[in-house]
């Protein structure tokens, strides 16, 4: 059985597939392939996107969904082994996963990070103990990773580039008022790499940069991809004839779960910002961002309006890329 945890378990051709059927789906959206199926979607946090085009994507298909908030609509859940459960979770991942498993044909789940350790959280603790216990195919809908935004971002990227191998994507650090999950970040790496683009990631200094695991799987995908991978703190030259800027906040894994420390290392960054005079160094580059986006914080609103940002194309494709999760998941 096949989980979606992360594109990185995913070869090149199997999310070109993906992405294909995506491509056939958003002509023809409306279908009863998946009737009498059902997914749980499991949201440990918040979202707007990810919950409206799961459920909304699965009735297309003539599917239900059934959206549990743990510890807020449904019962709280422990995912660690061998735990005393005197707190405030009432049952465990292994009767969550067995019961849903019995009940629906799909499970999907956001949990962030805690941020309190970030050796524990690389592992993805919560996803795999769902994983581990479910008898039914996992979709990640946003953890340490988020690959279904990397979908519907290659989407968009190649309907509005065409091929995109060796062509110049810059993921960009933003400023944010506070650390935000690394999640989106690993994942434009791993998709910009595993299709041979050239990538730079643009940080301020060496305390934002990524997670070794990922920047590690950008360099190996690039080598396969025939595409490239670098690291620059040069706002100027990292903007330089790209083709692509695509924007993201995250915290600084150094300090991770000390953000009072992280502060006084991010409050020098607010000129990370995306403006009109940046992209104007760009190759007529296009700018995305997975949203939700503080305006003038983290882009101003002249990149918003623009006709080069395509983030909107990239939410819609959120539904599109999600149904073909599904029915490749399910073999349908
Ligand atoms: N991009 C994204 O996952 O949006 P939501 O947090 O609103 O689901």
């Amino acid at each position: 059985m096949q989980h979606f945890l992360s594109t990185a378990d995913w070869t090149q051709e199997q999310l070109d597939g993906l992405l294909r059927l995506a491509a056939d789906l958003k002509q023809d959206p409306i279908q009863d392939r998946l009737r009498g199926k059902s997914i749980a979607l499991l949201f440990l946090n918040p979202s707007m996107r990810t919950r409206t085009s799961f459920d909304l994507g699965m009735q297309q298909l003539g599917g239900i969904a059934i959206v549990l908030q743990p510890g807020k609509d449904a019962w709280g859940v422990e995912f660690k082994s061998g735990v005393v459960m005197d707190a405030d979770a009432e049952e465990h991942v292994a009767e969550v996963a067995g019961v849903l498993s019995r009940y629906c044909d799909l499970i999907g789940i956001r949990a962030f990070p805690l941020f309190q350790d970030w050796a524990e959280d690389r592992n993805d603790p919560v996803i795999r103990a769902l994983a581990k216990h479910a008898s039914v195919p996992i979709i990640n809908m946003e953890t340490i990773v988020h690959p279904c935004q990397e979908l519907a971002l290659m989407m968009t990227l190649r309907e509005k580039l065409g091929e995109v191998r060796n062509r110049k994507f810059v993921l960009t650090w933003t400023w944010h008022p506070r650390p935000l999950n690394t999640a989106v970040a690993n994942s434009a790496l791993l998709i910009a790499s595993k299709f041979g683009m050239d990538v730079t990631l643009l940080c301020p200094e060496d305390a934002y940069r990524l997670d070794s695991r990922f920047e590690s799987a950008a360099r190996d995908f690039t080598d396969q991809a025939g595409g490239s991978f670098q690291v620059t703190h040069d706002i100027e030259a990292a903007y330089s004839d790209a083709d692509v800027v695509y924007a993201k906040s995250w915290g600084a894994l150094p300090f991770y779960g000390r953000p009072d420390e992280e502060w006084e290392l991010r409050r020098k960054y607010r000129h990370f910002i995306v403006d009109e005079k940046k992209m104007a160094l760009t190759n007529k580059g296009i700018f995305s961002h997975c949203l939700p986006l503080r305006r003038n914080v983290k882009a101003t609103d002249g990149v918003m309006d623009s006709d080069y940002c395509v983030a909107m194309d990239e939410a819609e494709n959120r539904l599109h890329v999600q149904k073909a999760v599904m029915l490749n998941l399910l073999g349908l």
